[in-house]
């Protein structure tokens, strides 16, 4: 018998896609995370955050939980609030689908909308300062801080990377995943490049976001991007990186939907369409782990709507063959640095944070530099 929803995070499985992976190349295999209970890979960060805060004294009962997400991070952390009676505030945006406010609201979180662009057009600075000036106000409280806490990459470093490495061992060549605050990729690598030196690995972002270099634009993937490289990644552990359009995210995702019977969400598709694209470079019996970070039903109204499809001149399907020629035709990206140590001030990142990356001297880097 489980005790607690949350002992049900972690130890997703390991899917192949056999109708679109031929028996020449590599095997694609996807690390199915929206079977976490709160549908994402963030149930990981934000259970460990929350446990650490605990632990460490930084959240008391009665607390309030303070922070910036527009959508799987914020659903985890409302989820988390209800099991162990924590008050939750999210700063969603205007981005924020219907879907993920009705979970976070579902859940009993409350829901600010921020709806002042930052600089480069999206909302994460002016989300992550106004949640900072919220958790200097409200008594009680604690903010996780996903994008400066290191804790976000060393959760993934602790569970979800050894997870993989049990499940292939001797047998990984390449691992893809996506970015944005950089948890999950920082987290893995990092532990690859110390335990499994062998295993490429490669970063997936979106065109338009500046992760990796480049010029800012707007951009449709949810989940995936932000205008600066985050902290929780170290680029020395990144063996190669891709930009993908909103176009190829899209239909991607709704190609394993159609052609796998597998739901994933436009992110990872991205991720799904570069290790199929590794997956042809390597040969029969090496592997490639992909993480699939959640499932397709938070993107109904967008991802699985045809009239919005159309609005967007995206194609509504294409067969294994195409998906596998868009994989080939894929060039990765030239990366470079985009770090910027200003921020910690400039948005105000509470102390708690700060401390908490001092305490974690393993993965700490350019936020207390
Ligand atoms: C669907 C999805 N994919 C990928 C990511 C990127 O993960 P990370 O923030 O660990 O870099 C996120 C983060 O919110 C996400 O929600």
């Amino acid at each position: 018998m489980i005790g607690s929803i949350l002992e049900t995070i972690g130890r997703t499985p390991l899917i192949t896609i056999p109708n679109t992976n031929t028996k020449h190349e590599g095997q694609v295999l996807l690390k199915y995370e929206r079977y976490n209970p709160g549908g994402s890979i963030k149930d990981r960060p934000a259970l460990f955050i929350i446990q650490e805060a605990e632990r460490r004294g930084w959240l008391h009962p009665g607390g309030t939980i303070i922070e910036s997400s527009s959508g799987n991070f914020g659903i985890s952390l409302a989820m988390i609030g209800a099991a162990k009676g924590y008050r939750v505030v999210i700063l969603a945006d205007p981005k924020t689908t219907g879907a993920n406010l009705a979970l976070l609201r579902g859940f009993g979180a409350e829901v600010i909308i921020v709806t002042e662009q930052d600089d480069s057009g999206s909302y994460h600075k002016t989300r992550i300062s106004l949640a900072n000036k919220l958790a200097g106000e409200i008594d009680n409280s604690f903010r996780p801080d996903q994008c400066f806490n290191l804790l976000n990459s060393e959760a993934h470093y602790r569970s979800t990377a050894r997870e993989i490495l049990e499940a292939c061992p001797g047998k990984l060549a390449a691992f893809v995943t996506a970015v944005s605050t950089g948890g999950q990729l920082g987290g893995i690598s990092h532990y690859m490049k110390i335990y499994a030196p062998e295993v490429q690995i490669i970063g997936v972002d979106a065109v338009g976001s500046t992760i990796f270099g480049g010029e800012s634009d707007a951009y449709r993937i949810p989940g995936i991007g932000l205008s600066w490289t985050p902290v929780n990644l170290n680029l020395n552990d990144i063996d190669c990186a891709y930009k993908i359009t909103d176009e190829q995210a899209f239909v991607a995702a709704r190609a394993f939907a159609r052609n796998e019977g597998i739901l994933m969400g436009p992110s990872s598709g991205a991720c799904a369409l570069v290790a199929l694209k590794t997956a042809q470079e390597l040969a029969p019996g090496e592997r490639v782990v992909c993480m699939v970070s959640d499932g397709g039903e938070r993107y109904i109204q967008t991802l699985f709507n045809e009239e919005w499809m159309g609005e967007q001149i995206f194609a509504a399907s294409v067969g294994a063959e195409e998906l596998r020629t868009m994989a080939r035709r894929l060039q990765p990206w030239s990366v470079r640095p985009n770090y910027r140590p200003d921020l910690v001030q400039s948005l105000g990142v509470p102390e708690t944070t700060l401390h908490m990356n001092r305490d974690s001297g393993r993965l700490a880097r350019q936020s207390t530099e």
